[in-house]
């Protein structure tokens, strides 16, 4: 068995490698003239560990591709961040299931696919191959618990992280809550932890996703005003769009965390001993 990844999970698939003891498949990346993409693979085995997260549509595309340069063995896709799964559902008339097409177009060609904290369970069953989750809230927590931080408050930035943010604290029986929103006026918004204080607390808010970062630094400011000594923010995937990493310091969060599904500048937690584990026991 070798692992092969795709251009941007390089060093995510290498630590996978290397935490179960296989040999990294040596592939190179390139273009034709006319900027489509091509790849070609080192020697295959007759089992495949294919490691690729889909950020853009490069890394579809070259997904796509890598598995079917892999068609010769069986295949385990490891998907650490799938891009397109928050379009879950039609929001409106005419629009598509992104995380369907995306599901569908993924299968063929693969045995069984481990996501990691996949935006909603529910996408797990567009996949046409048997499909888990894992979830990295306890690294998350690990991470904090290594930050020199007295009794962090762990907060979620909305119900829907809720579960997400209590596993994140289960791991050192810190307190928990989550953010509520009140709109006092048209264009005035109060964000407020629902029950916890923040007054005078080191708060971590953690999540799945930071995007463009406008919930958090939002939620930063009124954490200041109403008397936090420190906001931190931890993620599994850091998409950072449009500027959203300056944007989150700019606001006075003191540190940002993400993981390695997404490989980056704030990747200081790995995904990758979360996944060996998942593929030993698959
Ligand atoms: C939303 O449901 C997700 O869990 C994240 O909270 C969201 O994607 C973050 O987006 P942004 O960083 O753009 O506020």
């Amino acid at each position: 068995m070798k692992v092969v990844t795709t251009e941007k999970s390089q060093v995510l698939g290498v630590k996978i490698a290397r935490a179960l003891d296989l040999e990294i498949v040596d592939t190179r990346f390139s273009r034709f003239p006319d900027g489509e993409l091509y790849l070609r693979t080192g020697d295959l085995d007759g089992e495949t560990i294919i490691v690729g997260s889909v950020t853009d549509t490069d890394s579809l595309v070259q997904l796509l591709l890598l598995i079917d340069a892999c068609e010769q063995s069986k295949n385990t896709l490891v998907l650490p961040y799938m891009g397109y799964a928050r379009q879950d559902k039609k929001f409106h008339q005419g629009e598509p299931i992104s995380a369907r097409a995306i599901a569908r177009v993924l299968s063929p060609g693969v045995g069984q696919i481990i996501c990691v904290n996949i935006h909603e369970e529910s996408v797990l069953d567009h996949f046409q191959i048997p499909a888990l989750n894992i979830s990295l809230a306890p690294s998350l927590g690990e991470y904090i618990a290594a930050m020199p931080l007295s009794d962090p408050l762990i907060l979620a930035p909305d119900a829907g992280a809720s579960v997400f943010a209590a596993a994140v604290a289960q791991v050192g029986g810190w307190d928990c809550d989550e953010l509520q929103k009140t709109r006092i006026s048209g264009e005035e918004v109060r964000i407020t932890p629902k029950t916890i204080d923040a007054a005078g607390r080191e708060v971590v808010i953690v999540d799945d996703i930071i995007s463009t970062g406008g919930t958090l630094a939002t939620a930063a400011s009124m954490l200041y005003a109403q008397g936090a000594a420190g906001v931190h923010a931890a993620c599994v995937h850091g998409v950072f769009t449009g500027g959203a990493y300056t944007r989150l310091r700019h606001a006075g969060v003191k540190s940002i965390a993400a993981s390695d599904t997404i490989e980056g500048g704030a990747s200081l937690i790995s995904a990758a001993a979360c996944i060996a584990s998942a593929l030993n026991h698959t």
